[in-house]
Parts: structure tokens; C-alpha cells; sequence
């Protein structure tokens, strides 16, 4: 019905009116109990067999939403009727921005994919944490923090701290973002030297909490094998909770149109099938490298049951979708987790 039905109608509009249409639709949603009920009694899919403990969080099943869709926190309960097991806020920076200029959000249907240029436009954390102190206590969340676009090098440090601050209480684990190819010099963040000095800062500060919450970096696909092995050697030493992988790609190499096409959308970030495979790769590496130790938040171009449970297969404790939501509508949430429990769980 949605692919067949919905996504055709609501796909002959710019997809970000779209977005923001249907971020107006769910805080009408979330004013009413009854209709977050009857969308939960259809879309959850619960079974104890699903359940995760990861980080010392209990996930009700291992599907969550990728951060970007929900940037500030307005819509956690609704999207958690659409029966994922996490949700993930942000990027979150300290003050409020727009973001780059539009247009910046492109489908390319041919490939299921999209490329964004959104630059972290955001309400600011303040605006995220009062979103948050109203939400659904049993709804697991993240805590994706980044820096503002005009914040400099030299106090980045303290944009990525001034948001863990004030979302400590309010979430239940941290993603700390350096891999957004549409933020002015984000990704010189992932260097060795700041890597560390920017981790160990965070967990100092974690570790002066009275309920430490647990911390994931969020990579790039883009990184060489070299890169990824000097980033795992930080993320050990300094002896963070876990890797999300991946973010977007700034590689176009797959993609099924002609290359004018592709030049007049410009720079951005490329999510959905076109970096499944590496977004694998990165997976399976970290998990043949780290033996299994690191837990994995595997995410980028899960577009059919099958993407899923590759993941999986490859390392991942967890998957996060965002691209395959906006292809495969609402439902996908749930077969998803059909699958995994008829491929992982029945014995
Ligand atoms: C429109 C859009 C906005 C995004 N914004 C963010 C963001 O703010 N922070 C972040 O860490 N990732 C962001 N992402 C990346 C996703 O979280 C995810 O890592 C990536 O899209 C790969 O997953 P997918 O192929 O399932 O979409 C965004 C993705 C899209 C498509």
C-alpha cells in the first residue's frame, strides 16, 4: 500500500516540504493517546527473542531510527509507535542554525537514495532538551551531538561538551558525530589528534556524572582501512561504548545517472542502497579487528530485510534505517524484525 499507494503522491513533492509536513502531522499524533495506540497496535512487532542488552541498555528489538530524521527530538513518541527500538535525535549543535542554504535534500529514485546537504540545521540543544523532558521514559534514545557550522577548530571541543551537558540527563547513550560531509571542516575532527583529546574530554566528563551514559562515535564510510585502524586504536585506548557505522558517502561512483545529473545536485552526503556494500564492509572490519569486543550500530543503505540481517551477519549488535523508512514506508520497521527473528532466533 505505501509503496504502491502513498510514496508515488507523497514522492511528486520536494522531499524536504514532505519532511516537514509529516513532522506537522505527528505533533498532531502526539497530542492524542488514541491514535499513537492504534498506530502502535499496528506497526510494533514485540517478541522477548528481539530483545538486545547492549551498553547496559535494554533495546525491546535491534532496529532503530537514524539520526537526521528526528534533528530535534519533536516526534520520539510517535516514531516509537512505528515500532523501532531506538530512536536517535539530532545532529544536535549548542546554538540553533539553519543549516545550508536550500535546496539541499535530492532523491534519486532510480538508485533508492538520497543525497543531502542539510548542514546540521537544528533548533539548538536547548529546544532538543525541552522537547525531552516530556517523552515517553521507555523509549530508548540517542544523543547524536555535533558542533555549529561557525564554530572554529579550536572550539569544537567545547560545542560537542556544551551539548553533552545539557542532553546528559535526558537521553540514554551519546553519539558523538564527526563523519557529516555537510559541515565545514566536521570531518577534520576525525584526525587522530583531536579524535582523542575530543573522546577523552567526553568521557571525563561522563565519568564525573553520577549516572554515566554510554558513548558511540559515528564514522564516515569514507575512511581508508588506515584511517578506520588508527580511529579503532583511539575509540580502545580511550575506551568508548561503541561505533555507529556508517554516515553518508561523498562517493557517487554507483549511482545510475548521467554524470550532468549528478554534477547540478552538487556536494552533499549520499545515503541508501548505493552504500550498502561499504557500509558492510566497514562493519565486518571492525568486527573481524576489534574480535568481536566493540559493539556496532550498523547503519547506511539497509533497503530490504536482506540489508538488515547482512548487517547483522557482518557484526552489527544493532541496525539503524533511514533512507529504507522513506522507501519502504512505516511497515518496513516491522518486517524487518520478523526477519530477524525467523533468521537469528528460531531454534
Ligand atoms: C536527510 C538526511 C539527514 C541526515 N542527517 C544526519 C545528522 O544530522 N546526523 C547524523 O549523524 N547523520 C545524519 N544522516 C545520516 C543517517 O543517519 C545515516 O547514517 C545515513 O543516511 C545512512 O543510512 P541510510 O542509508 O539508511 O539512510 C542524515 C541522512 C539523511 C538522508
Amino acid at each position: 500500500m505505501y509503496k504502491h499507494l502513498i510514496r508515488p503522491l507523497l514522492f511528486r513533492i520536494d522531499p524536504e516540504k514532505i519532511h516537514d509536513f509529516m513532522f506537522t502531522m505527528f505533533s498532531v499524533i502526539d497530542k492524542s493517546k488514541l491514535i499513537k495506540s492504534a498506530i502502535g497496535k499496528i506497526y510494533k512487532y514485540e517478541n522477548p527473542k528481539l530483545n538486545r542488552k547492549l551498553f547496559g541498555l535494554n533495546f525491546s528489538n535491534p532496529v532503530g531510527l537514524a539520526a537526521g530524521l528526528d534533528k530535534n527530538a519533536h516526534a520520539v513518541d510517535v516514531l516509537d509507535k512505528f515500532g523501532f527500538g531506538f530512536i536517535e535525535i539530532g545532529t544536535v549543535t549548542p546554538k540553533p542554525q539553519p543549516g545550508n542554504p536550500k535546496k539541499r535534500l535530492f532523491r534519486l529514485i532510480k538508485n533508492q537514495a538520497i543525497i543531502n546537504r542539510m548542514g546540521f540545521n537544528n533548533l539548538g540543544v536547548e529546544a532538543a532538551v525541552e522537547k525531552l523532558k516530556h517523552r515517553n521514559k521507555h523509549v530508548i534514545v540517542g544523543g547524536n551531538i555535533g558542533k555549529n557550522t561557525f564554530t572554529t577548530d579550536e572550539n569544537a571541543l567545547e560545542d560537542y561538551k556544551t551539548c553533552f551537558t545539557a542532553l546528559h540527563p535526558y537521553i540514554d547513550y551519546f553519539v558523538v558525530n564527526v563523519s557529516c560531509p555537510n559541515v565545514k571542516n566536521l570531518r577534520e575532527s576525525q584526525s587522530n589528534e583531536s579524535l582523542m583529546n575530543l573522546l577523552q574530554e567526553l568521557t571525563l566528563l561522563n565519568k564525573q556524572k553520577s549516572k554515566p551514559k554510554p558513548i558511540l562515535l559515528k564514522i564516515s564510510p569514507d575512511l581508508t582501512f588506515e584511517q578506520l585502524d588508527d580511529t579503532l586504536e583511539i575509540v580502545e585506548k580511550v575506551g568508548i561504548d561503541g561505533i555507529v557505522a556508517t554516515n553518508t558517502t561523498t562517493c557517487r561512483d554507483t549511482l545510475n545517472y548521467p554524470q550532468d545529473f549528478i554534477e547540478s545536485i552538487g556536494n552533499g552526503g549520499l545515503s541508501g542502497k548505493p552504500l550498502s556494500k561499504r557500509s558492510t564492509e566497514i562493519i565486518r572490519y571492525i568486527h573481524k579487528k576489534t574480535n568481536g569486543r566493540l559493539p556496532i550500530i550498523g547503519v547506511g543503505g539497509i533497503m530490504s530485510v536482506e540489508d538488515a540481517l547482512e548487517k547483522l551477519e557482518a557484526g552489527a549488535s544493532l541496525v539503524q534505517i533511514y533512507s529504507g523508512f522513506i522507501y519502504e514506508g512505516p511497515g518496513f520497521v516491522k518486517r524487518i524484525n520478523k526477519a530477524v527473528l525467523n533468521h537469528f532466533c528460531t531454534k
